[in-house]
């Protein structure tokens, strides 16, 4: 049984320490208390794993109007323009903020006598050279930066291993229609359940990931702030839109290792086992086309020779090069044996990245008074029907400055943090069938591999909705009567996620970026492009627990 421990409060309670949480707080934290919450140790996420780098307009030859030009192209006409235009004019403000925290990015290093010029990679989508980077490790370096600046700030308060399991919404006379005070956490570590009073919650838990069989993303990316901000009443959208990545390593022992898309960059080429090359049959930009193409691309011939993998070749590029560009995936590769510098490296497709997400506005609100969403987790019209390549960083820094500018306005009308009711499970008990909850994790998992990845179809996804619909009910029941562990609380989410897909897969009756159905395999020309939204209405109530308080 867990205990119920004293409360926390909070001017502002992140939930989430990724890229996006990270940069909200210290924008912050000079005027008000934060609090962050990470679900495993603070680095732990996926911003933490990036490897190309964050687009921004640096190139002479470059434009912003081409930035956005490429992303509404890649975004395949349901990008919200003046959100993108919003996004890329910051690119450049968000990229020396960064500098200015201390991340120490690459540059040319044959500059002259001219000052140093940052090394800009290159990506599928982008006309231009415009990736900023940390050799392939830019992740890492954005994050270990920003954590140290965030550990020095007295005003932030770091809470690892902390599980949000719901956020708690009121009404009062200043908000009749109701607006959040808080949030439960799950303490991992002390088994003990704490309720946060905040006067304002960010979500900023990223993305869902983790909801299929293969994926790029590390554990955490389990969907749990879009179905925190769906039970708590928040409209989402375009959740058929899961990015699938084209190049993960394909190794038995090698698990989730992306190999980034700046490789294609640098001229690798992508070739079946005979050594025969094949995007050209597919897209006039090749290996640099938008990553639905090379995706759909890569999983056609997969299927077609009834082959485990393709191959990624990059080694008609110099040891020197690779080693000074590529350091952390030779490394990688070089532990599976794999010298990158004279073979070629197995890839396959695997999940990388939701574009759809909770709905929010230009500030970052969403449908509920009090409740913002940041970076991955929230469907802000910047992707559209795909993301391009390293937009995604990009995102996370601008809708946390978006956030802080209306936080900060909001803050001095609202009231001091509301206290929340202890939790109580006195009516729960401890289970002793723990492998439901592996065995559910595994299958829902695998339902939405088979049935509802790279291509779909209508009875691919009916099918895929019956047995959700069924482990929701499962789990549901297994709940509400049993005491919360992390396990159990990512399954509960996860199932969310995978109905959230689903429904809204069912819904486009069309392909359209990364959403294929065989049974609609074209685009939708003759009516205006349309998001997808799911509201409340749509809402089936599940997963209350056994409890006297909730
Ligand atoms: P994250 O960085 O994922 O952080 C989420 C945080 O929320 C974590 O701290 C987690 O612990 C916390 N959390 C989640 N649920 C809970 C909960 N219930 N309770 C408490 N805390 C919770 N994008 C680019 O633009 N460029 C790239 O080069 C690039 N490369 C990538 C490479 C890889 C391998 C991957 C996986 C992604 C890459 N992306 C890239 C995408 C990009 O990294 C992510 O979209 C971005 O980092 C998301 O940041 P975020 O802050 O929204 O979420
Ligand atoms: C990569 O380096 O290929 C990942 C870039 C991204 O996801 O934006």
């Amino acid at each position: 049984m867990t205990d119920s421990y004293s409360s926390i409060y909070t001017d502002v309670l992140i939930i989430g320490s990724g890229g996006a949480g990270l940069t909200l707080a210290l924008k912050l934290a000079d005027q008000h208390r934060v609090t962050i919450l990470s679900k495993l140790a603070t680095e732990e996420s996926n911003t933490r794993y990036a490897q190309g780098g964050i687009s921004a307009v640096f190139d002479d030859t470059d434009s912003i109007n081409s930035h956005i030009q490429d992303t509404l192209k890649t975004g395949e006409g349901l990008c919200d323009p003046d959100i993108v235009t919003l996004t890329v004019k910051q690119g450049k403000q968000s990229i020396d903020w960064l500098i200015k925290q201390g991340v120490s990015f690459t540059y040319e290093s044959n500059h002259g006598p001219d000052l140093p010029r940052l090394h800009l990679n290159r990506e599928g989508g982008h006309s231009h050279r415009r990736i900023v980077h940390a050799a392939d490790a830019t992740g890492q370096s954005v994050i270990s930066t920003l954590m140290e600046r965030a550990q020095e700030h007295c005003n932030i308060t770091l809470l690892e291993h902390y599980n949000a399991i719901d956020l708690v919404t009121d009404k009062s006379r200043q908000f009749p229609d109701g607006h959040v005070i808080g949030a439960y956490a799950l303490d991992s570590q002390n088994n003990a359940v704490i309720p946060i009073s905040a006067r304002i919650v960010v979500l900023a838990t990223g993305g869902a990931n983790k909801v299929y069989l293969y994926t790029s993303n590390p554990d955490i990316a389990t969907g749990d702030g879009l179905s925190l901000a769906w039970r708590a009443g928040c409209r989402i959208g375009n959740m058929e839109f899961m990015q699938f990545h084209p190049t993960c390593l394909y190794h038995p022992d090698a698990r989730s290792f992306l190999i980034s898309e700046a490789i294609r960059g640098e001229g690798a080429k992508l070739l079946l086992p005979n050594g025969e090359p094949f995007m050209h049959l597919f897209d006039s930009r090749e290996e640099l086309a938008p990553r639905d193409i090379v995706a759909r691309a890569i999983d056609h011939q997969i299927k077609k020779y009834g082959i485990d993998f393709v191959y990624l070749d990059i080694s008609h590029k110099s040891p020197a090069f690779i080693h000074r560009h590529f350091p952390n995936i030779y490394q990688q590769c070089l532990k599976f044996n794999i010298d990158i510098t004279s073979q070629k490296i197995p890839v396959v497709p695997a999940a990388h990245y939701t574009c759809g997400g909770i709905i929010t506005d230009s500030y970052s609100k969403t449908d509920v008074s009090g409740l913002y969403a940041i970076g991955e987790v929230a469907c802000t019209g910047l992707h559209g029907a795909n993301r391009m390549a390293s937009n995604s960083l990009l995102e996370c820094l601008v809708f946390a400055s978006q956030a802080a500018e209306s936080i900060l306005r909001e803050l001095p009308n609202r009231t001091t943090p509301v206290a929340i009711r202890p939790w109580d499970e006195s009516q729960v008990a401890k289970s002793n069938e723990k492998v439901v909850i592996a065995h559910n994790w595994d299958e829902i998992r695998r339902v939405m591999w088979d049935y509802v990845g790279i291509v779909r179809s209508d009875k691919r996804l009916s099918r895929a909705r019956e047995r959700i619909n069924l482990l929701k009910a499962e789990i549901h029941e297994y709940y509400s009567d049993f005491t919360i562990t992390s396990d159990l609380l990512e399954l509960r989410n996860l199932v969310i996620v995978a109905e959230l897909i689903i429904m809204s897969a069912q819904q486009r009756k069309e392909s359209r970026g990364l959403h294929y159905n065989q049974d609609y395999p074209e685009q939708d020309n003759h009516t205006p492009p349309k998001n997808t939204i799911l509201s409340p209405q749509h809402y089936s109530p599940a997963f209350t627990k056994k409890t006297k308080t909730l």
